[in-house]
Parts: C-alpha cells; sequence; structure tokens
C-alpha cells in the first residue's frame, strides 16, 4: 500500500512508504516526508564506506552517467564512488573535451548518452535549469549535482543529513527550534536555496547574513530572516552555514575589498567565541580561507566540513538507490 502521510521519520522506514521520484532537480519537488525517508535510508548506507569491502548489490547492472559541465572535486568524486559502492558501472563524462564544443546541444548530448542505456545521469551544469531541461529529455533518471545559481539539492541534503548526526535528531529529522545561520554570498548560492528549502521543510528557522549587496530582501519570501550583522547572527544561531565569496559569478564589486568583508563577514575564533555552546560551524567547500572562514575555524572541533564530505557519500547513494528504483524491487 502507498501512502504521503507525515508518519515521522520512525514511520517513514517502513516498507510500504513510496518513494516516486524519478528524477531529484530541487529540494522543492519533495516533501517534508521525502527528505525524512532519503535521509533515513542514507543511514543504510553510511556503513559501506567503512567496511574492508567498500560495496553493495544494491545498483548492479544499472549504468550511471556524471555528466560534468562545471568543474566540481567534491560531488562529482562523491557521485561516481557512490555509485561504484552499489556496483553501478559509472562512465565519468566531462563537456571539456566532449562534442559540446562543436555545438551539440545539452538535449543532444543527454539523449545520445541515453541510447547507450544508460539508468541516471547526474548533472552538473553552469546554467541554472540546466537539470529541469535535460529530464525533459530523456527517461531515465536525472540527478541535478548543481545547475547555475538554482539548486543544488543533495548538498541540502547531506547538511540536513550532517546536522541531524552532529545534534542527536536522526530520530526524528525534526529541526523545529534550530536557528541556522547562512553567511555570505546568498545572491549567487545554489547551495543557499537548497538549503533553505530543506530546512524550512525540516522546521528550522533561517537567519540569512550578508552584505545589501549579496542578500537581497526577496529571500524573504521564502520564509527567511535577513541581518547584516555575523555578531547578531552568532548570538543567536544554532548552526552556522559560511558559504564561499563565488567571484567567479560577481558581475559588479560586491563589496569594498577583501580585507572588509573578511572584517564584516569571516568567521574567526575570535567571533566563534561569541557563539552559543556547542555552534555547528559548516561550509559547502570549496573555502577561501581567511576570507569568509579562518583556517583555526575550518579546521577546528566545531567544524563538520570532513564530515559533510564524508556524509555526502552516504546521502547520494541513497539518491541513487531511490531514483532509479532499485529500492521497489
Ligand atoms: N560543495 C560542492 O559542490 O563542491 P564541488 O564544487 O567541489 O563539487
Amino acid at each position: 500500500m502507498k501512502t504521503k502521510q507525515d508518519k515521522g521519520a520512525a514511520g517513514l522506514v517502513a516498507k510500504d512508504y513510496a518513494w516516486e521520484h524519478r528524477d531529484l532537480l530541487g529540494i522543492e519537488g519533495l516533501s517534508a516526508d521525502d527528505v525524512r525517508f532519503l535521509l533515513k535510508t542514507a543511514e543504510g548506507f553510511e556503513g559501506v564506506s567503512t567496511r574492508s569491502v567498500k560495496k553493495v548489490p544494491a545498483l548492479r547492472g544499472k549504468v550511471v552517467v556524471n555528466l560534468f559541465f562545471e568543474d566540481s572535486t567534491r560531488t562529482r568524486a562523491s557521485f561516481s564512488l557512490a555509485a561504484s559502492r552499489l556496483s553501478a558501472d559509472v562512465l565519468d563524462f566531462s563537456g571539456k573535451g566532449s562534442s559540446t564544443s562543436k555545438g551539440e546541444t545539452l538535449r543532444d548530448t543527454a539523449r545520445t548518452i541515453e541510447a547507450m542505456g544508460v539508468d541516471a545521469i547526474v548533472c552538473r551544469h553552469h546554467l541554472s535549469g540546466a537539470a529541469v531541461q535535460l529530464a525533459q529529455s530523456v527517461d531515465c533518471s536525472v540527478i541535478n549535482a548543481g545547475d547555475g545559481q538554482h539548486a543544488h539539492p543533495t548538498q541540502a541534503l547531506l547538511d540536513a543529513y550532517t546536522i541531524a548526526q552532529r545534534k542527536g535528531l536522526r530520530d526524528s529529522y525534526d529541526f523545529t527550534g534550530m536557528t541556522v545561520a547562512i553567511v555570505g554570498d546568498i545572491a549567487h548560492s545554489r547551495v543557499a536555496r537548497s538549503n533553505i528549502r530543506c530546512l524550512k521543510k525540516l522546521g528550522a528557522e533561517v537567519l540569512l547574513v550578508g552584505p545589501p549587496t549579496l542578500v537581497p530582501g526577496t529571500f524573504r519570501e521564502m520564509g527567511c530572516e535577513i541581518t547584516h550583522s555575523l555578531d547578531e547572527a552568532l548570538t543567536r544561531a544554532d548552526v552556522v552555514n559560511m558559504l564561499r565569496v563565488q567571484f567567479e559569478r560577481l558581475d559588479s564589486q560586491a563589496f569594498a575589498s577583501k580585507r572588509e568583508y573578511a572584517a564584516l563577514y569571516g568567521l574567526t575564533s575570535a567571533r566563534l567565541k561569541q557563539g552559543k555552546k556547542g555552534l555547528l560551524v559548516m561550509h559547502p567547500g570549496p573555502m577561501n580561507r581567511g576570507l569568509e572562514i579562518e583556517s583555526s575555524v575550518a579546521d577546528g572541533p566545531q567544524s563538520t566540513v570532513l564530515e559533510q564530505v564524508t556524509n555526502g557519500l552516504a546521502v547520494r547513494m541513497a539518491t541513487l538507490f531511490l531514483t532509479t528504483g532499485a529500492s521497489a524491487k
């Protein structure tokens, strides 16, 4: 029997829960139950990476293609390893050096790859909406690994997973009463947009922090509060997620100088002392050390930076497992 009611995370692992998404294009396409179910499913894959034989047969016989038109270290390697650990055949395909340089469209590239018998395409693209367009062009699963400024859903899911792990909330994945501050270049950030959607679905309050040039008031429409003072945010937040300043996406000078940005919005160990006890420090990476985050903080005990990377594997294994329909067999 299929069920769509909000039964809480414990109920969501029941065998009768039906995952009904072929694609993962953005958090907006998921219900709170879907998010909790995916995170609970990820828990089941966590142990695979610590075994001596780091493989399970869940996707044996399936083919996963990584189609990356934009640079990536974490997401690309993570999806590649996640697919391998599920025993899928994996093809890593880069936009650079492909026939896209000869004018082939994204649709034609995707349909060409799909014609080789592919079960899932994991796509990163510099254009917002690319993953949605791709999903409309093919019949296999499409997973958005980051498209322009639009969405980076698996980053938001692995961030939520890490918060729940550190805060002891895995029983419920209920973030009610928690305040998460997202700091920095919100305007250009797909990580911020997906995190806001995911955190709000799980019940958290989201506080956006940064200079007015990088935190437009329109983000209030997503249910967020805005402050331009990191010091104020640190007195209220349970989690602070420091975003990279995306110089490659800035089309005008958004702040006077790097020195001024670091002084106002950089997370230093001196600033961290103002925060609540147990404040978690997150960063999706790659980091501009010394700009948005001081090395002593990035590498310190409150930082979850490397845990986020580790957890990304389990979350991406769950994503591939659910979207390709392997869980239904
Ligand atoms: N966090 C993240 O998406 O990093 P990459 O660009 O290295 O994949």
